[in-house]
């Protein structure tokens, strides 16, 4: 099939490539010349596991052509899939509808009528609605068009597109719904359920998974915090209650909490929503959700200044920037709002990364860049792991003591091999955990 893809951000270059995985032939869309000149030169703008590999050979394939902005190409196309960003509005909870409404208006102009144009952004249920009536006006016919939510996580997203747990598919028509499992068909004969509903609750499943998992997260976060008062282990207790199939082990790591571009803007965009439609109260709990994961951060620059008596010029060494390993995002990294509110109490940060200090460039000049693990410890006061690299779970525990006059470390993300880093004579603090020596 011949599809479009708008917007080459996170979501729709993953998408884009997997769609010309399948076979179909796309056109990505990117109107920012930067990112577009970067992608066509097979180049990923962010770090993604696979992803370059992925486009370069799709790029080569002739079955991806990129370009700056809908013309002639998109006209051609039988399906157009919407995946721009909807951040949080600054200043307030709700999301920022402006690039999914641009990009429907700006696609309306050139839409055949027989194409179906699918939203795959996250967005407050009903939006889908008011932007067929926009891009129907503007087309000045009924515009076909449908969403599919989109449920990859960064660090897997071309296998989570590939192979995902199931496609929900939100449609006004059948005719619709049916063109799209189309574009779905060889994911479909793999056995991928695919759930084809009303348009609203389509909206909604995507706010309401991100909503649960946010929930699950800070629900192993509150228990850390009793955990703590009371001499209790977390890390145990989840291993405990994940056992139940119920609950299930998942997402149940307790830690510095959950960041990055979707969880936090996700809860507090439905909030707003939610109180939009009357009934704020009802979900009014994910208020609690936000603030239990936000005290997390609170707790390790407490942990540090207690520790350290003042954190005024001590040296401080952060261990990964980004919001989750195998990423180099780091949009509200719960690691890298620890390391600047230290910065900003008087401390010298240092921090490492093994993919994000790029994506730092020109950015908090108030953060040391550490080049390497070495130059990190050195002299070190204090170690904060605070994203769960897997270079850093295999620090051979002895390797960088002799460094360091001080050799105390917070695990902020419950990964080190506690018994290992004691006996090397580390004082570990682990979150949530009665583990410390
Ligand atoms: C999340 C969802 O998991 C995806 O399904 C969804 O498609 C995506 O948002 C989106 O809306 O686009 P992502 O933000 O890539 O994906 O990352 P997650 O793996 O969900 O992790 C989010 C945060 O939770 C990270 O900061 C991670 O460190 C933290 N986390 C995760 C925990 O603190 N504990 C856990 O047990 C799991």
């Amino acid at each position: 099939m011949r599809i479009s893809v708008i917007g080459l951000g996170y979501l729709g270059a993953t998408h884009a490539v997997a769609m010309a995985k399948l076979g179909h032939q796309v056109v990505g869309v990117e109107p920012d010349s930067k990112k577009l000149a970067s992608l066509k030169a097979g180049n990923l703008p962010f770090y993604e596991p696979g992803l370059d590999e992925a486009l370069q050979q799709e790029l080569s394939s002739g079955r991806l052509t990129l370009v700056s902005s809908p013309g002639p190409e998109i006209a051609a196309c039988d399906i157009h899939f919407i995946c721009v960003g909807t951040p949080q509005l600054a200043g307030s909870d709700e999301a920022d509808l402006t690039y999914v409404m641009a990009a429907g208006t700006e696609l309306a102009s050139h839409l055949r009528p027989d194409s179906v144009v699918v939203g795959k952004s996250t967005v407050p249920v009903g939006t889908a609605a008011k932007l067929r009536t926009t891009m129907s006006e503007v087309a000045g016919f009924d515009v076909r068009l449908a969403w599919n939510p989109e449920f990859l996580r960064e660090g897997t997203a071309l296998e989570d597109s590939l192979a995902p747990d199931r496609i929900v598919i939100g449609a006004w028509s059948q005719d619709d719904a049916k063109e799209l499992r189309r574009v779905y068909q060889p994911l479909l004969d793999n056995g991928v359920p695919c759930l084809v509903m009303d348009v609203a609750t389509s909206e909604l499943v995507k706010v309401a998974a991100n909503s649960f998992l946010a929930t699950k997260i800070s629900f192993i976060n509150a228990m850390a915090e009793v955990a703590e008062a009371s001499g209790a282990d977390t890390v145990r207790l989840a291993e405990a209650i994940g056992m139940d199939d119920r609950i299930g082990s998942k997402f149940l790591r307790n830690g510095l909490g959950f960041g990055g571009g979707c969880l936090p803007k996700d809860i507090r965009g439905f909030m707003a929503r939610a109180r939009e439609l009357g009934v704020g109260e009802s979900i009014e709990f994910l208020r609690q959700v936000d603030q239990v994961n936000l005290r997390r951060r609170d707790r390790v620059v407490e942990l540090a200044q207690t520790e350290l008596g003042s954190v005024e010029h001590k040296i401080v060494l952060v261990l990964g920037i980004s919001f989750k390993p195998d990423s180099d995002d780091l949009r509200d990294s719960p690691a890298l709002d620890v390391a600047k509110r230290l910065a900003g109490l008087g401390a010298q940060v240092r921090v490492h990364d093994p993919e994000a200090l790029e994506a730092l460039e020109g950015r908090h000049p108030q953060l040391e860049r550490a080049d390497d693990l070495e130059a990190g410890f050195r002299n070190a006061d204090l170690v904060i792991l605070g994203t769960e690299w897997s270079e850093y779970k295999a620090i051979e525990p002895k390797a960088f003591g002799d460094l360091v006059a001080n050799k105390l470390i917070i695990d902020g993300r419950n990964v080190l091999d506690v018994a290992a880093w004691q006996a090397a004579g580390w004082r570990l603090i682990a979150l949530g955990r009665n583990v410390h020596n």
